[in-house]
């Protein structure tokens, strides 16, 4: 008989932070509940002082066995504190209430990650956002994006552009740096730097690239705003290897896009773009790369949302780690021609040009 060898046991800490996984869902649920079931509100307005079990579920609308149940186990994951009878908010529970990076991560989790996430190891093992089935029958993710109903839709929108928006402030100078007459935004979503684009200059065309469905919700948009005048659309299934990217383009802007690809699938991309681009146009790529992060929840936050790539938007893609994505650019024939790194929310912007 083969004795199985007995392992000693990591005690503490390490035990501690497995139990924190183990439970991670629960706890993830329970400051939802404490942030919209409005508890962690009624903690923030009594301030120092805190409130009784009692007079939270007054301010909640919760019974006294909901407050009780939800409370003790929010003073474990550490969102409250308690000051003898009473409970007080701590900074955890302050910072889900308040920060807006926080509350669109959760939300987009709420709303649409965790209703798939658990067919992650069957998209790991079959490389098919295998939990996007929760939602609808699509391939990818971005064939459903204008069929998503909401909440999902409206969270995952916000969490896709709260990230690129401030991006976009410190993109739209440096591309009009060179005056640009023709701008073409590859993967142009619902029109967000289309529109900052034509705002910012009178003169400028911008042709937009993105799925037909997609492009029509940018179209809707573009025209309330007026803009429409100075758009073309240019409906397009990157995946297609004989999709040819719009020619005579300034400069052409892939913001957050290869992000949704496979490295093949990236290298095919940017090889039409090579095609269509003029000796003197530029490509301005934005992506997240977790390597390149200053701050260990940046990086944390990308890692995890990688994953949801997987299990929920193409199976193949993820946020690349720099070293991963540079020898792309050159594989296609481009050349890196200057990098500006945290920009934005932690983005790189790559700029570059033809190998001539
Ligand atoms: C992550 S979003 C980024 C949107 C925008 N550029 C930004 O920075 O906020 C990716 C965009 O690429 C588009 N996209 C993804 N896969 C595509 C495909 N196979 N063909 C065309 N467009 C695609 C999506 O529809 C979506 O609008």
């Amino acid at each position: 008989m083969i004795r199985k060898k007995r392992t000693r046991l990591p005690t503490g800490q390490a035990r501690s932070a497995a139990q924190s996984l183990a439970f991670a869902p629960f706890a993830f649920w329970a400051a939802i509940a404490m942030r919209d079931q409005g508890l962690l509100d009624a903690l923030e307005r009594a301030g120092a002082e805190g409130l009784s079990e009692q007079a939270l579920g007054e301010a909640s609308g919760l019974s006294t066995y909901a407050v009780s149940v939800l409370t003790d186990f929010a003073l474990d994951i550490g969102l409250i504190e308690r000051n003898g009878e009473r409970l007080a908010l701590a900074a955890l529970g302050s910072v889900l209430l308040n920060d807006e990076l926080t509350r669109v991560n959760m939300d987009f989790t709420r709303d649409f990650a965790y209703h798939g996430m658990a067919r992650l190891p069957e998209a790991l093992a079959e490389e098919r956002p295998a939990g996007l089935a929760h939602f609808g029958p699509w391939a990818t993710l971005y064939e459903g994006l204008s069929e998503l109903k909401d909440p999902a839709a409206s969270s995952w929108f916000r969490f896709d552009q709260f990230f690129s928006e401030r991006a976009f402030e410190a993109l739209v100078p440096r591309i009009f740096e060179r005056h640009p007459t023709h701008v073409v935004d590859v993967g142009a979503n619902t029109g967000n730097l289309a529109s900052r684009v034509l705002r910012h200059d009178r003169e400028v065309q911008v042709t937009l690239v993105d799925l037909p469905d997609v492009l029509a919700l940018a179209q809707q948009r573009l025209s309330d705003e007026g803009l429409a005048d100075r758009i073309r659309l240019h409906p397009a299934q990157l995946l297609d290897p004989a999709l040819e990217l719009p020619a005579g383009a300034d400069a052409m802007v892939m913001s957050q896009l290869l992000a949704c690809f496979s490295e093949p699938e990236i290298v095919s991309i940017l090889k039409r773009a090579v095609s269509a681009m003029g000796p003197e146009t530029r490509l301005y790529i934005i992506e997240l790369f977790p390597d390149v992060q200053i701050h260990d929840a940046a990086r944390y936050s990308l890692n995890a949302i990688s994953l949801y790539f997987t299990a929920m938007a193409t199976g193949n893609s993820r946020f690349y780690r720099r070293d991963q994505l540079l020898p792309l650019l050159d594989q296609a024939g481009l050349k890196l021609e200057s990098e500006h790194e945290q920009i934005g929310q932690g983005h790189s912007l790559l700029v570059c040009r033809r190998q001539d």
